[in-house]
């Protein structure tokens, strides 16, 4: 078993793999939010020590990535632990001519590393990570096709917390595509608390039907508006999310329906947002969040992207038993 020390507080998160928001309760939220805090003042006060040291993170990234392979590493080096990895296949023997099957790669990573974090195009493949790996390693799932994206959720219902000091009582509105994999996780990760959810997807991109029951089983409402000017002057945050690259439309805010895929642009958000209205996007844009918003308060997301790394901090120390 590679977790040795004993079971800390977060003991919902020690030793376990992390595949979706489904695992966490409301109280496993509140502690890695305050675990993040703390870890992030000591960063910031030079009082980090090296909880992780000797500890191995391994990326193992089959997709690419910029902000979620680097924040689980920079989280880990800071920690003082190790890191080691790949984040292109074809260097490996998952690539190329060999093609080795998901499982035995990962049964030899779990050899090697005491967690694994793992990106996959396929749907499903965190869990395939986590059968190979058994206790050997903890594995924590770092998006899988359209799946899950749970430590993207986690950030933003952080940077969510952090902007507003609650997230209860909050009405958040959930745009574009709402199919994506981070969409669907903070879905499920919002279901946790007293807030209401309003919905505008792109054309053909609602919420799957599962999805939607699963939301009302927990008690979530999700308010479903034609328009973003019927939206915007109801909520307090809202939630946009990367388009695909090939799925890309040249439509603009003076469309017709300014429907989930129209770019939030500063001149909308002043017009029909109020002032306290924040715009999160876990990020890459591509024309979603317009450069416009970019130097206004509407702005939640670069803080959100420097999130990224203090909640991997709190949720590495968690998984591998530091605390
Ligand atoms: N937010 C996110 O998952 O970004 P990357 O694809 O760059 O990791």
């Amino acid at each position: 078993m590679v977790v040795t020390a004993a079971a800390p507080a977060g003991a919902a998160l020690y030793g376990k793999h992390l595949l979706s928001m489904r695992q966490f309760q409301r109280p496993d939220l509140e502690h890695l939010f305050s675990e993040a805090e703390a870890l992030r003042d000591a960063a910031e006060h030079g009082a980090l020590q090296a909880p992780l040291a000797g500890r191995i993170l391994v990326s193992a990234f089959f997709d690419a990535s910029t902000r979620t392979r680097l924040a689980h590493e920079t989280a880990m080096l800071r920690l003082g632990g190790g890191v080691t990895g790949f984040a292109d296949p074809e260097v490996t023997r998952a690539g190329g001519a060999t093609q080795e099957s998901l499982h035995d790669v990962f049964r030899m990573l779990s050899e090697y590393g005491d967690a694994i974090v793992v990106r996959h195009p396929e749907t499903g493949v965190a869990a395939v990570a986590a059968h190979a790996a058994g206790d050997r390693a903890v594995v924590i799932n770092a998006g899988d096709g359209t799946g899950e994206h749970p430590t993207q959720t986690l950030t933003d219902l952080y940077s969510i917390w952090r902007r507003f000091g609650k997230i209860d009582g909050l009405r958040i509105g959930v745009v574009n595509d709402l199919r994506m994999r981070c969409t669907r996780s903070l879905l499920r990760g919002l279901r946790d608390f007293d807030c209401t959810v309003y919905a505008v997807a792109a054309p053909g991109k609602g919420l799957d039907p599962q999805l939607r029951q699963e939301c009302a089983e927990r008690g979530q409402r999700v308010q479903v508006c034609e328009d973003l000017r019927e939206m915007l002057p109801e909520v307090d945050a809202v939630y946009s999310s990367p388009t695909i690259l090939d799925e890309v439309s040249d439509r603009t805010p003076a469309d017709d329906m300014l429907r989930g895929d129209a770019p939030l642009t500063a001149a909308l958000l002043d017009e029909y947002g109020h002032p306290g209205l924040a715009v999160f996007h876990p990020l890459p844009r591509k024309g979603e969040i317009d450069a416009s918003l970019d130097p206004t308060p509407f702005n939640g997301y670069w803080d959100q992207a420097h999130n990224g790394v203090p909640i991997r901090m709190a949720l590495l120390s968690l998984m591998l038993g530091c605390k």
